[in-house]
């Protein structure tokens, strides 16, 4: 598809309804499905722009499935991205990090085509101090039939199956990125008329020699990550982390770097979770010609056994990661010399 610039005005509903042309015969739920999603980071973003005057900052006094304190922002996000989902008519199941157990949506909105996993708020450690955070989410065409309940086959699935993956960032402005078949497009949220526009068509990830990691934790790492991050210092390297992975990912995206949370020898998967936050920044690095590795294989390649399976994960551009995965393989697995 032939895509101008944002001078142009290119609404996200007018590139999607662009897209069905692309996809003669298409029945036109996913343009709808990513239409729910848009509504629901719209309604996130401005609850997330005035949650300081409205009384939303700070924790619900609940715990998640996760064992982490659940922010008031989180159950709001995580509510409203259910409920769009739900009434948009065409998701039959959601995967969310803030509940246990999958939402199976029951009639009348039940007979979806796709199932949604979704991490409705990440980087909740940074809600109470206006730093960026954002929302991952996922798109699966269901296995099980149309019309039944979905089931659990329908998400523990390798991630080559995704057909669409994305991120909503709450930033100095808010952005919708979108991957697809069609590449990986920026939309960005003009709030005065409530419309995502097109703002960064054609993402692709540069290389850059800047990584994003949370380095207080290097003692616990595998020798050759250990080795690599000391050899980039003072090796033309420079180092960005915000601690929203969503805003790091971001970040890399478009400006190239690469971000790294790996396991340690007491957290062996790590702590990021594959299904609603590796697998979709996953799809859109590998969409932007980036990559993303648990260090031993691809992430799409894997196929999780469980809804909140955690996972290591080194992603970003290709050439950065290519040479860390290298460097970690090389080197002893934890407490080897450095
Ligand atoms: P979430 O807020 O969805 O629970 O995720 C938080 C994650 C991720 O956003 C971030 O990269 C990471 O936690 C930060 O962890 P550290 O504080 O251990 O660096
Ligand atoms: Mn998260
Ligand atoms: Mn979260």
């Amino acid at each position: 598809m032939e895509l101008r610039g944002f001078d142009e005005g290119i609404t996200l509903d007018r590139f999607l309804l662009d897209t069905l042309r692309d996809h003669p015969g298409s029945s036109g739920d996913f343009v709808q499905l990513v239409q729910a999603i848009a509504l629901a980071g719209k309604l996130i973003s401005a609850r997330v722009n005035r949650a300081g005057l409205a009384g939303l900052l700070g924790a619900t006094g609940e715990v998640n499935v996760q064992g982490e304190f659940v922010q008031k922002l989180d159950r709001y996000a995580d509510d409203t991205f259910i409920r769009a989902l739900e009434h948009g008519g065409h998701t039959a199941m959601i995967v969310s990090e803030e509940a246990e157990d999958p939402v199976i949506v029951g009639p009348p909105w039940h007979s979806g085509r796709y199932v949604v996993t979704v991490d409705p708020l990440d980087g909740s450690s940074n809600i109470d101090c206006n730093a960026t955070i954002g929302t991952i989410f996922g798109i699966f065409r269901r296995k099980s039939e149309e019309g039944t309940p979905a089931v659990l086959g329908d998400v523990l699935r390798t991630g080559r199956d995704l057909v669409a993956a994305g991120t909503i960032v709450y930033g100095s402005g808010t952005m919708l990125v979108l991957g697809t078949d069609a590449g990986v497009h920026g939309f960005t949220l003009d709030p005065s008329v409530g419309e995502f526009f097109l703002s960064h068509p054609h993402i692709r990830t540069p290389s850059a020699r800047t990584y994003s990691c949370n380095e207080a934790y290097s003692d616990a790492w595998q020798a050759g990550l250990r080795s690599w991050l000391s050899d980039c210092k003072g090796s033309g390297w420079s180092s960005r982390y915000i601690g929203s992975l969503v805003a790091d990912f971001h970040r890399n995206l478009l400006k190239g770097g690469l971000f790294v949370y790996p396991a340690t020898a007491k957290a062996s998967a790590g702590k990021l979770r594959l299904l609603y936050e590796a697998f979709p920044l996953a799809f859109l690095a590998e969409k932007a010609g980036g990559s993303a590795t648990d260090g031993r294989a691809p992430i799409l390649d894997r196929i999780p056994n469980s809804l909140h399976e955690r996972v290591p994960l080194v992603i970003g551009s290709a050439d950065a990661v290519a040479e860390l995965t290298a460097r970690m393989a090389a080197d002893l697995p934890f407490g080897g010399p450095r």
